[in-house]
């Protein structure tokens, strides 16, 4: 949160992204011609640019971190009240990462929009029921037609019995470090975040947490965060097991919620995670009668063929069938996977959560739907710009080894604009860089064909829409913060 912060201050300082710096952007880089092919017309350019110059919606403000600043400071704490358990090093593992100090750029983003909701009047958030329990002190929610829902209990209390639980021996329910969870600490009564809302943060980081851990694993990385990575500081198996860990004390904090939607968006995330891990992994789908994998060491490796008995269909939102993505020569189709991986490596879990923090807030659909493009939009600039610093990065600044996608022949959005304007490169994207030569060969191209602006541009393309999908909620400091936070990821350096 520091980190994000500081470069916020920076970027303010600096006078980055004003209003007014929007207009003279898009209309330079439309005069240049310098934009890449998914820039918007100069037309919709300058209406998305006249929408943001619009009656100011934001206030001045010097500190918008200040309007969440409890909760986000709370937060480590309260996530480590979720994962105690009965086993020392299994402690040890689960919350090395939370030690660190990382970007918590994802419970920042719903706190703040559910601080942000909440300024939506009442009468207008009837969607629920705002559950009994949540609001018993909260002077902001007087009034409010409220049901008690499933076990008619607070995100802090089971809903089976303690005792089953915490199987069969029933002794341990005495011993803290078994207990399963904590009560959310006093809560400030006039904030407006709901405690479903403020559990849903820490959810959501514990998830982003989990894969950290089996990411470092799957990409060999031996630092994160400016520490050794868990795999280095533990074991894989113990960094794969903590991860697994934290999983389930997050889906027990999921089902607390009591929230059938909510339960459903968060539980594809994970799934979402795992598939877009995959499609990274593999970086060109396999077909069903493929018998041969290629592994990061450039292996082939023969995998077992599928019997009949248990049908693999593919499922009905993978955007592209996989017989029609050819690496080799379809750059269209590698662009279309790389952000269909895109989204659900990153996107899925800040969109779904943005998506979570309305439902709880009980707003009407539209606005739903809107917090849910804003989660898409800003999370497809987040990663993008995060694979623009792995080109730009040194591994000090960076926190974790920088340069290292093209290494582990991972094409992303620099590479993918040199392809396009020469196809000799997507023989080197085919054999996922592993030739002697090819990561060199490959950055030049970067450089030749300014696969750096582009990706850029792309990234702001993301960060313009997820501003213009915030429009929707009232104006508030909470959405001021909101629109800093999406600035700031464009102008990110870590
Ligand atoms: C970081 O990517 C990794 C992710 C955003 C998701 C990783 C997902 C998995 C490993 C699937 C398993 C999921 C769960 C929930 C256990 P990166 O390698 O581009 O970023 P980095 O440079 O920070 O490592
Ligand atoms: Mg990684």
């Amino acid at each position: 949160m520091l980190a994000i912060r500081r470069q916020l201050v920076s970027s303010q300082s600096k006078g980055i992204l004003t209003r007014s710096r929007y207009i003279s952007r898009y209309n330079s880089s439309v005069a240049t011609g310098n934009v890449g092919s998914t820039v918007n017309t100069f037309k919709t350019a300058v209406e998305t640019a006249e929408k943001l110059v619009q009656p100011p919606s934001s206030k001045i403000f010097n500190d918008p971190f200040s309007i969440v600043s409890h909760e986000m400071s709370n937060l480590a704490k309260s996530i480590a009240s979720l994962i105690g358990s009965g086993h020392p090093t299994l402690n040890r593992v689960s919350s090395y990462y939370f030690e660190a100090e990382g970007k918590n750029v994802r419970p920042l983003i719903v706190l703040l929009l559910s601080k942000a909701l909440s300024n939506i009047p009442l009468d207008q958030r009837n969607r629920i029921k705002i559950d009994t329990y949540d609001v018993t002190d909260q002077p902001h929610y007087q009034g409010t037609p409220t049901a008690t829902s499933v076990a008619g209990k607070s995100v802090d209390d089971s809903i089976s019995p303690l005792a089953i639980l915490h199987g069969i021996n029933p002794r341990v329910i005495l011993d803290p470090l078994s207990k399963p969870m904590d009560k959310l600490p006093s809560f400030d009564a006039v904030n407006g975040i709901l405690p479903k809302q403020r559990r849903l943060a820490e959810i959501v980081e514990m998830i982003h947490t989990a894969s950290l851990l089996h990411d470092d694993v799957i990409d060999l990385s031996d630092s994160r965060r400016g520490r050794p990575s868990g795999n280095i500081a533990f074991t894989n198996k113990m960094a794969v097991l903590a991860g697994d860990f934290l999983l389930g004390r997050a889906s027990v904090a999921i089902a607390r919620l009591r929230n059938p939607e909510v339960i459903e968006l968060l539980s594809t995330t994970i799934a979402n995670l795992v598939e877009g891990e995959f499609m990274q992994l593999k970086n060109t789908v396999m077909k069903n009668e493929d018998t041969n994998i290629i592994d990061n060491d450039g292996e082939s490796k023969s995998i077992p063929t599928p019997t009949g008995k248990v049908p693999t269909e593919q499922h009905e939102y993978s955007i592209t069938p996989p017989q029609q993505v050819d690496h080799i020569t379809n750059v269209d189709a590698a662009f279309e996977y790389y952000l269909h991986k895109t989204y659900l490596k990153t996107a899925s879990l800040m969109s779904k959560s943005s998506r979570a923090a309305a439902v709880l807030s009980g707003s009407q659909d539209d606005i739903i739907e809107k917090c849910y493009e804003f989660g898409r939009n800003l999370g497809l600039c987040f990663q993008i710009v995060d694979d623009l610093l792995d080109y730009t990065s040194s591994d000090a600044t960076f926190g974790k080894p920088s340069q290292a996608d093209l290494k582990l022949g991972l094409a992303t959005a620099p590479i993918l604009f040199a392809w396009k304007e020469d196809p000799t490169l997507g023989e080197l994207i085919g054999r996922k860089f592993n030739q002697p030569g090819d990561v060199e060969i490959a950055r030049n191209a970067v450089q030749k064909y300014k696969g750096l602006e582009k990706t850029k541009e792309m990234a702001e393309q993301y960060c313009y829409k997820a501003l213009d999908n915030l429009r929707v909620l009232p104006e508030s400091d909470a959405r001021s913060a909101l629109e800093f936070l999406t600035n700031s990821i464009l102008t990110r350096t870590k």
